[in-house]
């Protein structure tokens, strides 16, 4: 029950995660561009400030909730007299999940920082630019999350 439990909250969270980035990065972001420039900066800023709260929320999660499953299978095959071998498609999630969270926290407290000071500065050359470096590394975000869902749910396909 807490093992089922634990995968649900870590798919919710991973679902919110990578949804949230196609939804901006293919729907929003070509919207916007047509705005003239302080309405697109101030638009983007104020829309993703809402988003990285609730992805903050959700790589947490995902990191919680994929170690803690990790720990109770190593326990319990320990705990049986087995000896733990991680399977590959748990390694690279382990490994590219990390890296994943990782990179959200540059794009969270230095990109997002950045943007926010130019937009109290008003100056919108400087958000333009934060801004192209957000979309980014949420673009490598978003192909390493794929990686990590191909690698887990395609493993054993044939
Ligand atoms: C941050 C580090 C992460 C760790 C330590 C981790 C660990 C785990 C573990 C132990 C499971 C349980 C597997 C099972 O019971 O079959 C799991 C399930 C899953 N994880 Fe992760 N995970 C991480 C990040 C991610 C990320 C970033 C994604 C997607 C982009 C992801 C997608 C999934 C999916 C879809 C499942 C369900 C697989 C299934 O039921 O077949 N995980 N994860």
């Amino acid at each position: 029950m807490l093992y089922a439990t634990l995968k649900t909250l870590h798919v919710l969270a991973i679902i919110v995660w990578i949804g949230g980035m196609v939804f901006a990065h293919f729907f929003l972001r070509p919207a916007v561009a047509q705005l003239e420039a302080a309405a697109r900066v101030r638009l983007m800023h104020d829309v993703l400030g809402r988003f990285f709260q609730a992805v903050l929320v959700a790589a947490l999660l995902t990191l919680a909730s994929g170690i803690w499953m990790l720990g109770r299978v190593a326990k319990q095959v320990v705990q049986s007299g087995g000896s733990f071998e991680m399977p590959l498609a748990w390694t690279v999630m382990a490994v590219l999940g990390t890296l994943m969270v990782a990179i959200f926290m540059h794009i969270r407290f230095a990109l997002y920082k950045r943007l926010s000071k130019a937009v109290a500065a008003a100056d919108f050359t400087a958000g333009g630019a934060a801004l192209a470096q957000i979309r980014t590394w949420v673009l490598v975000n978003l192909a390493l999350g794929v990686v990590v869902l191909l690698a887990t749910l395609m493993h054993g396909a044939y």
